[in-house]
């Protein structure tokens, strides 16, 4: 199991390569469906602007009016947050876009491990929260065993041909699996070929009802297989993280 998780890290070392370069590799949720529109009004499209001058994108999801949480990876030069968007050829007035004031990765985040793949996000101004634009609460403490019902949702590719970002929220469903490596790196983990790619990163993983267990971290090999290992960091063990985080921001101002 070791080493084929340190071929797993190897691989997933080398698709963030592929997508920091901008070389279009990126993905979407694979073999899911369109989610009903703004039944997820947590959810957020996160538009990045790098250095290098190109646009990426990636999920996150709405923590309260002023903060999203997304993954540690979809670091930026600067970003705009899109909020109750569903289709993004229809940006209607009611579409709320925000940039971000500061980000907030975590400070342990190990590019090559992918662990701690997580990062807050401060926005310059307060969302509007109304029926399409709602925060999400977090999952509480763990007890040892896994959320059921498990939905990841996002923007990103959605199948091997077509190299574009889905205009449609889509939505899978996710049945978490026992790992003990994964469990050591405060992530849940999932297998197979449906789930979400890499323009899905720093997406919610919804279970439980309507709660965020999980932040869509990376997945192995980056090519969907019935062996890909879909990896979401543990949102229980940073919920000290996240508050004390929020708070410093907070009185930062
Ligand atoms: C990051 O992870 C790699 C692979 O597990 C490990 O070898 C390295 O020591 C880690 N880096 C830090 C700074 O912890
Ligand atoms: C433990 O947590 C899981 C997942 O959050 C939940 O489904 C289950 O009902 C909980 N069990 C108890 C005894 O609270
Ligand atoms: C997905 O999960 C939901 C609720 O957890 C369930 O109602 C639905 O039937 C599932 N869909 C598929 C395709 O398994």
């Amino acid at each position: 199991m070791v080493s084929t998780m340190s071929i797993h890290r190897r691989l997933a070392v080398a698709m963030l390569v592929l997508t920091l370069h901008g070389q279009v590799h990126a993905g979407g949720i694979f073999g899911g469906h369109e989610a009903v529109p703004h039944s997820r009004p947590y959810m957020v499209l996160l538009e990045r602007y790098m250095s290098d001058g190109t646009t990426k994108y990636c999920g996150g999801f709405l923590l309260s009016e002023d903060f999203v949480m997304s993954a540690a990876h979809c670091e930026a030069k600067s970003f705009t947050v899109f909020l109750g968007l569903h289709n993004v050829h229809k940006m209607t007035n009611e579409v709320q876009h925000i940039t971000v004031q500061q980000t907030f990765p975590h400070k342990d985040f190990n590019i090559s491990a992918m662990t701690n793949d997580v990062m807050l996000l401060k926005l310059s101004s307060k969302a509007k929260v109304n029926n399409h634009v709602t925060p999400i609460a977090l999952a509480g403490q763990d007890n040892g065993s896994l959320p059921k019902s498990c939905i990841v949702s996002g923007w990103g590719r959605t199948d091997r041909k077509n190299e574009m970002m889905s205009p449609k929220l889509m939505e899978v469903n996710i049945t978490l699996i026992e790992n003990e490596n994964c469990a050591r790196e405060n992530a849940y983990c999932s297998v197979g070929e449906t789930g979400p790619r890499q323009g899905d990163s720093g997406g919610p993983l919804v279970c439980e009802g309507v709660k965020a267990y999980g932040v869509v971290s990376s997945m192995f090999p980056p090519e969907p297989s019935a062996q890909t290992l879909y990896k979401f960091a543990k949102i229980s063990d940073y919920r000290g993280w996240i508050i004390s985080t929020v708070k410093k921001a907070v009185m930062q101002i």
